[in-house]
């Protein structure tokens, strides 16, 4: 298969024309009309109210129902020419409340499209051990357990375990982690999208949440009643410039927090204008650097410029705090933390810097609270226009009652 992100232009992995599914006694057609294509590699998801048709578009493209009228070109063949058996053993189908069969075991579960494929029992029982340790389920714990000695969480886990056993080109994932807890339901879409990263499946995921669907999609299809496609997307395209009043009023008044969500400080610029001594100095180095700092706190990187403490402007040349490390720094902020993580690491901190690092811990600047105002007005943040508005941070208010050190930030 080829590596959608290779290429420039996105191939579709599956395309669907002019498709309509009106059921027997309906008025209006579930889905009128609809043409959309999904690039290969991609994960799409499909974000709208209850009943706006997403859950008949998953089974019109596994052909578990028959469309009224259009086509669906899977891979460049046309479903409907297709074998439905045999069509859906090369689709990955996690269904909306998990549909585990409950007479069967978890690994039962998982193995049902792998026997129907006549893979061998050795084959079967290890890819049912893969699977579940991916999922992070131990396979000796869970094996041979029922459904219902599994939490809702562990049955979604399974749930998909189950549409990856055959290891499918597509996956349909329907509201797979809907009936979760928020917190759960974090962990699990992080797991997702670290399991996506080695897999590069074609995805096409549903959702009710557009937090859910900003975070997983790399485009969103934002859908309105009858099946209509209000606006497809990339996320930040949907969040800075929605189609319509619909998709405003969808996204709801958090778009620009939303937005922070999707930008990784490694594609933001640090500033590299706040002062720093090294660990190393001895006290009169240290003096000097307070002394010429324009700021109230001077930074204490370590031999690796690792960031370590803060030095207070205000302490006296024979305090014995300033040849120590100073006040220390809870933790920085990596590459993969995101414009969210920083703001929130100020708000957590009455702060208005952070500090960033690099993946090996060194030093690589400060992201202060006019440079993310200023970031989540540009026009597409994740895309990069950030670098060259390195904005300092803005000036202290961390002389200010109650926040007598800024780096005592984070998380
Ligand atoms: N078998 C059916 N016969 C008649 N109408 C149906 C049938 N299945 C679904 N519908 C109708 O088609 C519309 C779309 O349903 P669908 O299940 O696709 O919605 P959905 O977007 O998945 O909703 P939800 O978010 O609640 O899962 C609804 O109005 C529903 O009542
Ligand atoms: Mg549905």
């Amino acid at each position: 298969m080829t590596d959608a992100s290779a290429t420039a232009a996105p191939d579709a992995m599956i395309r669907l024309e002019n498709l309509t599914k009106a059921y027997p006694g309906q008025a209006e057609p579930a889905i009128g009309g609809l043409s959309l294509e999904i690039p290969r590699g991609e994960i799409v998801v499909f974000v709208g109210p209850s009943g706006c048709g997403k859950t008949t578009l998953m089974k019109l493209i596994n052909r578990l129902i028959e469309p009224t009228s259009g086509r669906i070109v899977i891979d460049g063949q046309d479903v409907t020419e297709m074998n439905p058996d045999e069509l859906r053993r090369g689709i990955g189908y996690a269904i909306q409340q998990t549909g585990l069969f409950p007479h069967r075991t978890v690994a039962q579960n998982i193995a049902t499209v792998p026997r129907l494929l006549g893979w061998s029992a050795e084959k079967v029982s290890a890819r049912v051990d893969e699977l579940l340790t991916m999922v992070g389920l131990a396979p000796d714990t869970y094996r041979d357990r029922y459904p219902r000695q599994l939490s809702g969480g562990q049955q979604q886990r399974v749930g998909v375990a189950r549409a990856l056993a055959a290891d499918p080109e597509v996956m349909l994932m329907d509201e797979p982690f809907g009936a979760i807890d928020p917190i759960t339901r974090e962990a699990l879409q992080n797991e997702f999208l670290r399991i996506q990263r080695d897999i590069r499946k074609t995805i096409v995921f549903v959702t009710h949440d557009i937090d859910e669907a900003v975070k997983l999609g790399d485009r969103i299809a934002v859908f309105g009643p009858g099946g209509r496609i209000a606006q497809y997307d990339t996320p930040e395209a949907v969040l800075s410039d929605p189609a319509d009043d619909y998709v405003a009023e969808f996204i709801g008044s958090g778009a620009y927090v939303k937005r922070l969500t999707l930008t990784p400080l490694s594609r933001v610029a640090a500033a590299t204008d706040w002062p720093t001594v090294p660990s190393s100095a001895d006290r009169e180095e240290r003096v000097a650097a307070l002394r010429s700092a324009d700021r109230d706190f001077v930074l204490v990187l370590d031999g690796d410029r690792r960031p370590v403490g803060w030095l207070g402007r205000d302490l006296a040349p024979d305090d014995d705090r300033l040849t120590g490390n100073g006040l220390p720094l809870l933790s920085s902020l990596g590459p993969d933390d995101t414009l969210f993580d920083a703001l929130n690491a100020m708000l957590a901190s009455n702060a208005d810097v952070v500090v960033v690092t690099g993946e090996d811990g060194r030093y690589r600047g400060t992201l202060g609270m006019a440079a993310i105002q200023e970031l989540i007005h540009t026009a597409s943040p994740a895309a990069g226009a950030g670098p060259e508005r390195a904005a300092g941070p803005a000036p202290g208010r961390s002389d200010s009652p109650g926040t007598d050190s800024p780096g005592k930030e984070v998380r």
